[in-house]
């Protein structure tokens, strides 16, 4: 009994894992293992020995299922103390910047204008790409006919053959947003919505999708004097300049009355840009009061409320702002491009902490 007490005890204390553990409990006290053997003995044995023996060996079958059930605790807290270990994580160490992706420009332009129009009280608005001809074209008061059509080198999509209705659009801008925030919220309104639009153009300054923001303010007495202000204060927020000069030349667009293409004034001396000196004016965006028939479009009552709207191409005021001279490499995914020209990923454009750096 002492033999076989000190076999199991010493094994148990050295088993290495739960599965050998296991094989120690079958070989003592599984139906088959010694110790349960030696229990079956008991009734061959005259009632004064098994009296002695039978105590002595429920005791050693005891002690060494307790002895089994410390081992497999042990072994146990053992694994969790080693997961943890290896598991342990240390979030309070900074990003590693050899692992950082890079924000494209497109990216940071859009969130430094959020930036700034949200500054000024502008929501952001969103609306589909794939567009229906009527919030893309009519309801912007660009009938069938009108020219303008024909102008944005339109893509198409494609109906099911028998079905003529009118095929939806590519958005060829992003004004049939205007009309959805009408729809949607009403008067007042002051929101912003960037995106994607398309037009089949191709050459260093055109892609066929290229990004651009609305701008849509409705509300009692608007004037293009407000249009004036918001749009300087924009510009100079945006090229983070102190004065800037901005021209307002009489344009046409179908869905402003009256309306106006806004140049900025730039130098191109050197062959780099500066913003806000030289003699040379570059068209940033375009712009006007909303057209009464727009309004009511949007189901706003245009006795009774004015806006102004205005667009602006992103990529055209990335370029301008970051000194990128090829349009079409903002779309190529070229890795070395995007490390030259992207922005680090925690550095978000805020008003008061800085919108580039
Ligand atoms: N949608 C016009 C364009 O794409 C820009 C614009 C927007 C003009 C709003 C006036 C008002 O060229």
């Amino acid at each position: 009994m002492n033999d076989l007490r000190d076999k199991y005890l010493t094994a148990i204390a050295d088993a290495a894992g739960e599965s050998a553990l296991e094989d120690l409990r079958l070989a003592a006290v599984g139906k088959k293992g010694e110790i349960s053997l030696k229990m079956r003995e008991l009734g061959k044995m005259s009632p004064e020995e098994r009296q002695v023996m039978g105590p002595k060996l429920n005791a050693l079958k005891d002690e060494i299922n307790s002895a089994l059930a410390a081992k497999k605790q042990a072994l146990s807290d053992a694994a969790l103390d080693e997961r943890l270990r290896t598991e342990w994580l240390d979030v309070t160490l900074p990003a590693r910047p050899q692992r950082q992706g890079s924000i494209h420009p497109v990216s940071q332009v859009t969130e430094e204008v959020t930036a700034i129009f949200a500054d000024m009280g502008f929501a952001v608005a969103e609306g589909p790409q794939v567009e229906s001809d009527w919030h893309n074209f009519d309801a912007l008061n660009i009938p069938g006919h009108h020219p303008a059509r024909a102008e944005m080198d339109t893509f198409y999509m494609h109906r099911a053959d028998g079905d003529d209705r009118p095929p939806h659009v590519l958005r060829t801008h992003t004004s049939p947003v205007q009309i959805r925030s009408m729809e949607l919220a009403g008067a007042p309104l002051r929101v912003i919505c960037p995106g994607r639009v398309y037009r089949a153009d191709y050459d260093q300054t055109h892609t066929p999708m290229f990004h651009q923001v609305e701008g849509l303010a409705i509300d009692k007495d608007i004037s293009m004097a407000n249009l004036k202000w918001v749009l300087e204060e924009f510009v100079k927020a945006f090229f983070e300049v102190d004065e800037v000069e901005l021209r307002f030349r009489a344009s046409h667009f179908p869905f402003t009355e009256p309306s106006a293409e806004v140049d900025i004034r730039c130098s191109w001396e050197g062959g780099t840009l500066k913003v806000g000196e030289g003699d040379d004016w570059l068209e940033i965006l375009g712009s006007g009061m909303v057209h009464p028939k727009v309004l009511m479009a949007g189901n706003i009552d245009p006795a009774a409320w004015q806006g102004f709207a205005f667009g602006v191409g992103i990529d055209r005021i990335a370029m301008l702002k970051y000194g990128i001279p090829d349009l079409r490499a903002f779309f190529e995914s070229d890795l070395r491009w995007l490390r030259h020209y992207g922005f680090a990923a925690l550095d978000v454009p805020t008003i008061r902490g800085g919108l580039s750096r």
